[in-house]
């Protein structure tokens, strides 16, 4: 747009026209538009719906680069705006809430230690262990709509789901489960404004946290059981001088349930869809799980990812010295958002990258990210992801949308892609 302040530095200028970002088409189909960027703007600065002014990195080698350029800070201190007074970046709720001291809000050496304690929770061991309960809360999920023959699956379904399983990992008692339900759901029904029902929201969890955390302390044994949950770890590691405090503990539990949720919503979500969009692979899908091959339901989760992942910007990354990002120099201060979307269907890297083919194998997609902030539960997102992809296709085998694709509305954050509902019909069981 004509108003749009001059960039800092560019080397040339954006031709125009740009396309228009943020809007309602935007939301439904962000793809023309990042295939516009990647090959006129491959790093192009915009202002954002709230006005903040970030570099919007498409391409698939850049967004490699840049994800794991130690120079690109996740901590917002480094924010140019920050500096002044005004900045605007991170989740107001959040910040209030004093749950800040996140991974995704720190660098290393904070980054390394905190990463290093939740790790062990999530190692492919522990989390396959896991495994049966996702399957029994899934199957428990799908016998609630199954009887009706049709469903929404995003409320019924993608939502509970993956709150249920943090839940669990966390350690929340089953009785409070279907509060923290109904905190996440303000979480993502009402925006992110600083004085709505999300701070409201982010305060009961933070206050619910801080008891449970207390509890927890109080009652803990000498000898961790082999199943402990993830709070019970965290404060036996922060009693035995792993300097971590009780906030961080708090932070630890939020940032969970935080990145672990939304996205997993999605990752439902926005797959299903694809797959109902896309009979032939859908069919072949169903065939595999049929017999019994596990192979391309995990390729196919993958390219899921790839296609329409969860995520479609990475979180914010702030320059801590001026440096050049795909030959393009970004100041002190600036932000940096990585654009997995868009870097993930670059022609540059994946061959027909707009076409969904579960069999893709060259598949390197940057749908987890890369470098020390790499997802640390892709092991329990893909378990929940293939458990409730192959559960519902042998569930309700001819599972089919209720809904003109052009009716479906998309939510349109600025981080995550997903769903506001997903109306489908079956054959009730
Ligand atoms: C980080 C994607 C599920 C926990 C990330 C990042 C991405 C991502 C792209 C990096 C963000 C950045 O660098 O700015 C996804 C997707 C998921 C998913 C697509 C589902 C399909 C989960 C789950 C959990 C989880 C289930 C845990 C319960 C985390 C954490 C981080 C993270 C803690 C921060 C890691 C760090 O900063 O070191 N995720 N995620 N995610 N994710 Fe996930």
């Amino acid at each position: 747009p004509a108003s749009e302040p001059a960039p800092a530095f560019t080397a040339e200028p954006t031709p125009a026209p740009a396309p228009d970002l943020f809007t309602w088409e935007f939301a439904t189909d962000p793809y023309p538009a990042y295939a516009w960027l990647r090959d006129h703007a491959p790093v192009h600065r915009t202002a954002l719906p709230s006005g903040v002014e970030a570099w919007l990195v498409t391409r698939y080698a850049d967004a490699r680069q840049a994800l794991a350029d130690a120079r690109l800070s996740k901590n917002p201190v480094h924010h140019s705006e920050a500096a002044h007074g005004k900045g605007k970046v991170g989740i107001p709720g959040e910040r209030s809430a004093n749950l800040m001291t996140h991974l995704l809000n720190i660098d290393p050496p904070d980054h390394t230690r905190l990463r290093r304690l939740v790790s062990k929770a999530f190692t492919p061991r522990r989390v396959a262990a896991f495994a049966p309960r996702v399957q029994e809360l899934t199957d428990t999920l799908i016998a609630g709509f199954a009887v009706r023959g049709e469903a929404d699956l995003i409320h019924e379904f993608a939502f509970p789901l993956p709150i249920y399983a943090i839940c669990d990992l966390l350690g929340v008692p089953r009785e409070d489960q279907d509060d923290f339900r109904d905190w996440a759901g303000m979480m993502i029904r009402h925006g992110r404004g600083p004085r709505g029902g999300v701070a409201r929201s982010v305060k009961k969890m933070r206050t619910y946290l801080a008891e449970l955390i207390h509890r927890k302390r109080e009652t803990l044994g000498d000898v961790p059981a082999p199943d402990e949950d993830l709070i019970s770890g965290l404060i036996r590691a922060s009693d035995h001088g792993e300097h971590l405090t009780e906030n961080e503990v708090a932070a630890m539990a939020f940032i969970l349930l935080f990145a672990g949720f939304e996205t997993t919503v999605n990752l439902i979500g926005n797959g299903t869809y694809a797959l109902l969009r896309n009979p032939a692979q859908r069919e072949l899908l169903q065939k595999s799980i049929e017999a019994g091959d596990t192979e391309l339901l995990a390729t196919g989760v993958e390219e899921l990812l790839r296609y329409d992942g969860p995520v479609e910007l990475a979180t914010w990354r702030f320059a801590t010295c001026e440096l050049t990002v795909g030959g393009q120099r970004i100041a002190e201060g600036d932000p940096v958002l990585v654009v997995l979307a868009a870097a993930d269907r670059d022609p540059a890297r994946f061959a027909d990258p707009d076409v969904l083919d579960l069999t893709r194998r060259d598949n390197p997609h940057l749908g987890y990210g890369h470098g020390i902030h790499y997802c640390l539960g892709a092991p329990l997102a893909r378990l929940e992801g293939q458990t409730a992809l192959a559960t519902l296709l042998t569930r309700l085998p001819d599972i089919r949308l209720a809904t003109e694709p052009d009716d479906l509305r998309w939510r349109g954050g600025l981080i995550m892609r997903g769903l506001r509902s997903l109306p489908v019909e079956f054959t009730p069981v």
